[in-house]
């Protein structure tokens, strides 16, 4: 068996961008909170469908503390989100995407994000999820990465088709949104899988 298989994952990871062709994968900033606020506000009748989090009444006091916690976390290794930011328009924030260790003996980890509904549709989730898949196998060391989706969320769906990631089940009544428990399919990717989807990702131009 490789040392790697039996070695715990990796806590720490450097808080340098992440760049894929056109994104900017960078850890939030105490100055970001009014471009998150705006991105969440402008775009909460989309991520209310889907996120427990997204809620009318989520504004400047809950984003503040998202920005809190998400440095406590990022040093702590409980988890690393990412603000999502074009390369040439860095002001305006496009979205979020974490990837969080669910066992650190198993070196398994989970990726969620969403995007700003006036920048859906351009393959924005596709190309952040490659980079932080990437980072999760290379950096974090992870072997297992998977996504969770809510039945009926075609888009995130095809997110999780086009990058090659495999539908393993169904996860009843996993997640309560609005009052609602929703059922979600689980996704997941192997390390092995990674290292030959990795030239396609290269290929269709979602990876540098
Ligand atoms: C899901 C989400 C992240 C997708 O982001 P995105 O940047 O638009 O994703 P991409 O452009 O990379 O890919 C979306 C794909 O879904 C397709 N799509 C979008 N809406 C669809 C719909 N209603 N039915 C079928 N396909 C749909 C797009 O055409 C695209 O596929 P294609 O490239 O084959 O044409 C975004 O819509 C979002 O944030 N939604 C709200 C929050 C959320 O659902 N988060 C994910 C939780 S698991």
């Amino acid at each position: 068996m490789p040392i790697l298989s039996l070695l715990p994952m990796r806590r720490a990871l450097p808080t340098d961008p992440r760049h894929t062709p056109r994104l900017e994968l960078r850890p939030f900033k105490r100055r970001d909170l009014d471009a998150v606020v705006e991105a969440i506000e402008s775009s909460i009748d989309d991520l209310e469908l889907w996120l427990p989090w997204a809620n009318r009444s989520y504004g400047r006091a809950e984003t503040n503390r998202f920005l809190r916690e998400s440095a406590a976390a990022w040093s702590e290794g409980r988890a690393f989100d990412l603000a999502i930011r074009s390369r040439v328009d860095p002001e305006t924030h496009l979205g979020n995407i974490s990837v969080w260790p669910t066992s650190r003996r198993e070196r398994t980890g989970e990726i969620g994000y969403w995007i700003r509904s006036t920048a859906t549709g351009q393959g924005i989730a596709t190309e952040a999820t490659a980079r932080v898949a990437e980072v999760s196998f290379d950096e974090l060391e992870l072997h297992r990465v998977t996504l969770r989706i809510a039945i009926g969320n075609r888009a995130s769906e095809r997110v999780a088709e086009k990058l090659g990631f495999t539908k393993e089940g169904l996860l009843r009544k996993e997640v309560l949104v609005r009052g609602h428990w929703m059922d979600h399919s689980l996704w997941a990717m192997l390390d092995e899988e990674f290292r030959v989807a990795r030239d396609r990702w290269r290929e269709e131009k979602w990876l540098e």
